[in-house]
């Protein structure tokens, strides 16, 4: 049997995804759980792009020892030495060096000739091997990439030190036949091309990205990139769980297999929904929620037969757990841990303390508590902002509604050390909220914020239940802020979920340099 590495690039490529921003300690919690599940790379993150994600990659080589740890760098020697540097404790580290080499990319985007791509790439690879032997090297837009020009710049790449040279599928362009011809080309015309493992990435933009993996492993290629979820830029990257099930699956096919603990797949897929704030679609593949059901009369009775009619997974073999523990008021710290540890998340002592007492509090109130909710506590918890970057805080909260009249909302926010009074009237409680919200910041403290999106789930159907409020601001440059609380009260957790959005939003504008301020810099926070 091959054994084909699995490289996760959720914590990157993943994070990439519009929408989908972590903080250091979700990061660190979800590279643990990828730790937990098998995967033989994590690539933590691009630390040059950011204070954050060159903390996050830092912390995670320090306690996330097993498997390799790999930064992104482009060929720049500071984008190189700050991969170099997040790394430095790392047990097992590898830098993944990348530089575009289609022709539309080195003309528009880079401005360099194929021969300077080939210098840059050499002098990046050089460089990163002064901090690991272990060196990834991608030509960017390589499907787009002229054959030839392939295999020279993965030649002079390996020659310069690269271990592993990956294919990515950048745009998300190509279909299973061209890869597996790319692929066997790369392994014909590359001299040196044996002292290096081949690796493919794949985006999911015409929904192939799992089977141009699976073809590129068919032609020779013993790393695939994929993320959990098909998490990633635009439409996404072949997604984990279904790259290994397939493989796993269907080994005998394939004479291949991985180091994932299929078991763990669910809960990983979970965690990353949960911490991202991204749901996974009801009938997606291995993990969706659909995934085990059967509908149709005469499926369910083909299972109640023999489960392999219509099943060719089991729902055990990826550890799909499905059934709602209800947590009652006397369970206390010891099965709120389990039900974290089960899920993933492993707190220290005081942020479980803290889960707990908000267990309790909220079923001193007679909220009926699912395992949900306590994963809601766990992610409000890890998601709370510093006291410092608590610009903003909530101190009254007023709202009437009702059929005969325009809802309004009066809020009382502190801001620094002041306290400030908003209005608004909407055509709901929240939407009244909201706008008293937005006039505040915008007045006190200058970003001016528009509500992109807003969601609200309650785990159990009845009126007790806990409300989960999740939103998206937008400012004027397109920068996206995401804010989440969990609270009985519906408007209230809406409200709390709209301050955290709006902290991070001003946190964001403070954290800009003064040239910055007057740039377009979007992305997501
Ligand atoms: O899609 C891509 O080309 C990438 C590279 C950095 C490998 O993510
Ligand atoms: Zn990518």
């Amino acid at each position: 049997m091959r054994r084909i590495r699995i490289f996760d690039t959720t914590l990157r490529d993943g994070e990439q995804s519009p929408g989908a921003s972590l903080n250091v300690s979700e990061k660190v919690v979800i590279a643990k759980q990828l730790d937990k599940l098998g995967v033989d790379i994590i690539e933590a993150g691009f630390p040059r792009t950011s204070q954050g994600d060159f903390e996050a990659v830092k912390l995670i080589a320090q306690e996330v020892r097993r498997p390799v740890i790999c930064g992104l760098a482009r060929t720049r020697d500071e984008d190189i030495d700050a991969a170099g540097q997040a790394l430095e404790s790392a047990e097992n580290k590898r830098i993944h060096v990348f530089i575009a080499t289609s022709a539309l990319h080195m003309d528009k985007k880079l401005k360099m000739t194929p021969d300077e791509v080939i210098a840059t790439a050499i002098r990046g690879v050089r460089r990163a091997r002064r901090y690991t032997d272990d060196v990834e090297f991608s030509p960017e837009d390589c499907s787009r990439t002229d054959m030839d020009f392939m295999c020279r710049v993965c030649e002079a790449a390996i020659d310069a030190g690269a271990t592993t040279v990956n294919i990515p599928d950048t745009v998300g362009y190509a279909v299973p036949q061209e890869i597996r011809q790319r692929i066997s080309y790369l392994r014909e015309k590359v001299p040196n091309i044996s002292r290096a493992v081949i690796s493919i990435h794949c985006h999911n933009d015409l929904g192939l990205a799992v089977a141009n993996s699976l073809a590129a492993m068919e032609a020779g290629c013993d790393q695939i990139e994929c993320t959990i979820n098909g998490l990633g830029e635009r439409a996404g990257n072949a997604s984990l769980e279904e790259v290994v099930m397939a493989i796993w699956l269907r080994h005998e096919n394939y004479m291949a297999e991985t180091g994932i603990n299929t078991r763990e797949i669910w809960t990983t897929s979970r965690l990353v929904s949960d911490l991202t704030g991204i749901a996974v679609q009801r009938n997606k593949a291995i993990v969706g929620d659909n995934a085990f059901a059967h509908e149709a009369g005469i499926h369910q009775h083909g299972v109640i037969s023999d489960r392999k009619t219509y099943e060719i997974i089991l729902a055990d073999d990826v550890g799909w757990k499905g059934e709602q523990l209800v947590i009652g008021k006397h369970s206390g710290k010891h099965v709120i841990e389990q039900t974290l540890k089960s899920r993933g998340y492993a707190l220290n002592k005081d942020q479980l303390l803290e889960v707990t007492n908000r267990v309790k509090e909220a079923a001193d109130r007679q909220k009926a508590i699912t395992e949900e909710d306590v994963i809601a506590f766990a992610n409000d918890i890890l998601t709370t902002l510093t006291r410092d970057e608590q610009l903003v805080r909530l101190c009254e909260l007023s709202v009437m509604t009702g059929n005969r009249f325009t809802p309004s909302a009066t809020i009382k926010l502190a801001v620094g050390d002041r306290e400030v009074l908003g209005t608004g009237t909407g055509i709901g409680p929240v939407d009244a909220a909201a706008h008293a919200l937005q006039s505040i910041i915008h007045k006190e403290l200058g970003p001016h914020l528009e509500l992109k999106e807003y969601g609200l789930k309650a785990v159990t159907g009845g009126t007790d239940a806990l409300a989960h409020a999740h939103i998206r601001f937008a400012d004027d440059e397109g920068n996206s802020f995401r804010g989440e609380a969990i609270n009985g009260d519906v408007i209230l957790a809406s409200v709390e979920a709209m301050v955290q959005g709006a902290n991070r939003a001003v946190n964001f504008q403070k954290r800009k340099t003064p040239s910055e301020q007057g740039q377009q810099q979007t992305g997501e926070r």
